[in-house]
């Protein structure tokens, strides 16, 4: 008889250990515990024992059913606390949710490169409003109303006076208007024109830089545009000073640097010049300095304005602008 108790209490503490959820135990509680359990039928038994093992067998039966007990209840909370069905709190081995990064936008990050340059040249940013009026965007610019020029930047109208505006230009007279020479200043922002091709889409960003003082000459503004080409491509990237045509500036100059993809050999993307063209620049014009009261006789300076998108495709190699607003991430993260 006392073999069997101790038979009992290895099984049991056995199966104890074993049970993986609160149902298992529940089961083994019946086995042994439950009204029909094998301890109860010991207990119940112990009448039919020899007279002399009955106060021995009860008392040890009577422990070793405490003992379970007790086992049962630590066994439970264990399971407890790790049992989706019993607990409803927070299951730290489920595996964490996924957090993707984000980066910052290609173009983003190329204007804020190109500006960094300027900063260190001693330019300041200045800003001007994407809603402008026809007089800032064109007539303070000596572009005035039918003037052939305003073709090449056909736009979107609010109403007759008010343009979404088509160039950072207009920064110029309005940060002329605020301040007196020295001056230097950029201009970094969203452009829009009625155009949408592999190279133009209807919204897109510039960068203005302007710079007014005693004695500016052409040699600055060369000077200073040279710099600013092989910071942000290499010192090994030539450029050339094209005669162009820009109502603002007098003379004027668009200016080419040595196509990147081919070294000057010719190839698709320069359609087979060996050059390609990267931004507008010139000397003001005196018309503008006269538009916001600066004394033509005693200054001049020099303009430019340089297409952000443009200096990101031939930095990075890419050949459709419309990439850099169609959302793909896959595009995007690469930058
Ligand atoms: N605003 C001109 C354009 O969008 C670019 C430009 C050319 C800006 C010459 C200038 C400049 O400041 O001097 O086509």
């Amino acid at each position: 008889m006392q073999n069997s108790i101790i038979d009992i209490e290895k099984e049991a503490l056995e199966s104890i250990e074993k049970a993986s959820d609160s149902e298992q135990l529940e089961q083994f509680s019946i086995k042994y515990l439950g009204r029909k359990g094998e301890l109860t039928k010991f207990l119940r038994n112990i009448s039919s024992l020899p007279e002399d093992e009955r106060p021995s067998a009860g008392k040890n039966a009577n422990i070793l059913k405490t003992k379970l007990e007790k086992a049962v209840k630590a066994a439970l909370s264990k399971i407890e606390a790790y049992d989706d069905k019993a607990f409803t709190g927070i299951d730290v081995t489920l595996p964490g949710r996924f957090v993707q990064r984000g980066s910052c936008h290609p173009i983003t990050q190329v204007a804020k490169e190109i500006s960094d340059i300027f900063l260190r040249l001693g330019f300041d940013i200045a800003e001007g409003p994407e809603v402008e009026t026809d007089y800032y965007n064109f007539e303070a610019l000596n572009i005035p109303k039918y003037h052939p020029a305003r073709d090449m930047q056909d736009t979107f109208y609010v109403s007759e006076n008010i343009v979404l505006r088509t160039h950072t230009s207009p920064s110029q007279p309005r940060a002329m208007e605020k301040t007196q020479p020295p001056l230097r200043i950029i201009a970094p922002g969203k452009v829009f024109r009625c155009d949408s091709d592999i190279t133009h889409t209807p919204m897109f960003y510039q960068i203005e830089g302007l710079m007014v003082d005693q004695n500016v000459s052409f040699g600055d503004l060369k000077g200073v545009l040279t710099t600013f080409v092989h910071q942000f491509f290499d010192t090994q990237t030539s450029l050339r000073f094209r005669p162009s045509f820009f109502p603002f500036t007098e003379p004027s100059a668009e200016v080419d640097i040595r196509c990147v993809m081919c070294k000057g050999k010719g190839c698709r993307i320069c359609s087979k010049t060996g050059w390609l063209e990267v931004l507008g620049s010139g000397m003001v014009h005196p018309a503008v300095f006269e538009n916001v009261g600066y004394d033509t006789q005693k200054y001049t300076g020099f303009a430019f304005g340089i297409g952000i998108e443009r200096m990101a495709m031939l930095k990075y190699g890419i050949d459709d602008i419309r990439k850099f607003y169609e959302n793909d991430l896959r595009f995007l993260g690469q930058f």
